[in-house]
């Protein structure tokens, strides 16, 4: 079976060829990041090949979108995504538990800071009393503009009473075209 070298600690794991490296580190509990569960969409379970090139499984395409077709120059391969056919070894050094978690908290606590406003008191009230004033804006408007065919005079020509809202004429009934060739048709009958 194929052994896997891990640097720095110099541990030597035996590999099924069927299974990904990073699967195989967290059956022994080895600590290694990874915010997408091994579906090679978050590169953080990176790590870097230090012997055996030649034994490693060809990239897959989500593995290429990620860190690009270099791993001649960076040696860094997807450990969710890779597997081995023979010896290697791969430097895990920088899958830190103890820093990882430190960088987690801190992150939290600044996005805690930065997001959550918390508001006075006095500064809650102002906004209820601002946005109740608004409110009875609208409601009046609302008002004013129910039946406003009601509150006008036919009579348009009366300069005492200027057309108001819409004209002073009740809005037409919506009336969609089958609508109106069956109203012809019912005059048409009736003749
Ligand atoms: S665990 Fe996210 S890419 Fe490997």
């Amino acid at each position: 079976m194929p052994k896997l070298t891990l640097h720095p600690s110099g541990q030597v794991l035996e590999i099924n060829e069927n299974l990904n490296v990073l699967d195989r580190l967290r059956e022994e509990e080895i600590y290694v990041r990874s915010s997408c569960g091994g579906t090679g969409s978050c590169s953080d379970c990176m790590i870097k090949v230090l012997s055996g090139d030649d034994n490693l499984s060809a990239p897959p395409f989500e593995e290429i979108q990620l860190l690009g077709n270099v791993f001649h120059l960076t040696k860094e391969r997807l450990a969710c995504q890779l597997k081995i056919s023979g010896d290697v070894t791969v430097d895990i050094s920088h899958h830190n538990i103890e820093t990882d978690q430190e960088r987690r908290e801190k992150k939290n606590k600044e996005f805690i800071k930065s997001k959550i406003k918390v508001k006075k008191k006095a500064q809650v009230d102002a906004e209820y009393v601002e946005r109740e004033k608004e409110r009875e804006e609208r409601m009046k408007e609302r008002d004013e503009w129910k039946g406003h065919w009601k509150k006008s005079p036919a009579n348009r020509d009366d300069p005492m009473n200027p057309k108001r809202l819409g004209g002073g004429k009740r809005p037409k009934l919506f009336k969609s075209v089958e609508r109106e060739e069956l109203d012809k048709k019912d005059d048409d009958s009736e003749k």
